[in-house]
């Protein structure tokens, strides 16, 4: 970051309620916002410029969720507002957002299965504490794991570049996915529950004694049906090449055991005994949409953004992705009746 664009953010952070801002530093994780560590006189925060895909007024719906959160004794960042008491700044053409910083290590692959089972427990207390809310969600998200309308995207997405050199590099992975997808049974989300939306495991923080402290990024907080949010959570967090340049995905049934007997340790009939033996498929499912949705990115290449610390190209990054979820989607598939013979004895403890 150079000096210029140092100033400026400074600038942009002391229009919030944060004092002398003394420094600011980027972040490099995150596939779609640009963050940025602020350190002020009041404290230290997150600085955030929101991708283009968000409306403004999921900043009011994380506020009046991480508050209820705060009312039940719940470790969370919270928003900072402007100092005319506004949620969001907009500057340079683009929307800022301030959060308080939490203290605590964020992970690109879930370390060990103590971690996963802490993370269970957390999601399964955040799934508890805000089916109390009672609150009317601003923004719909639509499409939201609507599996199908991925797949199609896809389609028509590779169609558009027929005539290109890469859709012959893409076609194999293209036609897979699709097969694959109408062989099978497939899941229709439904529920209404508040769900964050994108457990991807670095968006969940830890404290030293491995504790899983909070949820982080939770731009895409709404309702919506748990199992689909715990079949993400599980294709993240379950999956042995998370977080690097691999395409070799296994399943990891450890790491499975120990999440799911987190999360219904703290499941209070929010979810039925019916749909969590469907987490396994709900994960396979999940993470084909995720290898389709990918996949889409690699001929368009204009949603995620490049991590440049492993990959060259968004080309590259977005194929490398595409094959690491299909991979595991078959890895998932190969042995779901031993995870849901192991959610079987979960439910029977
Ligand atoms: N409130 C916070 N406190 C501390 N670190 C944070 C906080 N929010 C985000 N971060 C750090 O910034 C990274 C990216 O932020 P995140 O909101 O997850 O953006 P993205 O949508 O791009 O993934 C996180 O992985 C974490 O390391
Ligand atoms: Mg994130």
């Amino acid at each position: 970051m150079n000096n210029i664009e140092k100033v400026k953010l400074k600038l942009i952070a002391e229009k919030f309620d944060i004092g002398k801002c003394l420094s600011v530093a980027p972040v490099a994780q995150g596939l779609i916002n640009e963050t940025f560590v602020v350190e002020a006189n009041k404290g230290k925060y997150i600085l955030q410029k929101l991708h283009k895909i968000f409306s403004v007024d999921i900043v009011e719906n994380i506020r009046v969720v991480t508050e209820h959160l705060l009312t039940n004794k719940e470790t969370t960042p919270i928003i900072i507002k402007t100092n005319s008491g506004e949620n969001i700044l907009t500057q340079y053409d683009c929307n800022w957002r301030m959060m308080t910083f939490v203290d605590g290590n964020s992970f690109d692959k879930i370390p060990d299965a103590l971690h996963a089972k802490e993370a269970g427990i957390l999601v399964g207390r955040f799934h508890n504490i805000l089916a109390n809310l009672e609150y009317d969600f601003k923004s719909e998200f639509k499409n939201w794991h609507n599996t199908a309308f991925y797949i199609s995207r896809l389609k028509e997405t590779a169609d558009k570049y027929k005539n290109t050199k890469k859709y012959l590099e893409l076609e194999k992975l293209k036609d897979d996915i699709l097969y694959e997808y109408n062989g099978q049974h497939q899941i229709i989300f439904s529920g209404n529950n508040v769900v964050h939306g994108d457990l991807k495991i670095n968006n969940l923080m830890f404290d030293t004694n491995s504790k899983a402290l909070c949820l982080i990024d939770l731009d895409t907080l709404h309702q919506a049906d748990i199992l689909a949010e715990l079949g993400d959570a599980v294709r993240s967090w379950c999956n042995s090449v998370e977080g690097i340049s691999e395409v070799s995905s296994e399943f990891d049934l450890h790491t499975f055991e120990a999440m799911m007997s987190g999360y219904i340790s703290e499941n209070k009939n929010l979810i039925s005994a019916e749909k969590l033996l469907s987490v396994p498929n709900a994960a396979a499912q999940i993470a084909l949409e995720l290898s389709a949705r990918f996949l889409e990115d690699a001929y368009a290449e204009s949603y995620f953004k490049l991590d440049k610390s492993n990959y060259k190209t968004l080309l590259e990054q977005n194929f490398t992705e595409a094959e690491k979820q299909f991979n595991l989607y078959k890895d998932i598939n190969k042995k779901a009746s031993k995870a849901e013979k192991i959610i079987k004895n979960l439910l029977n403890e």
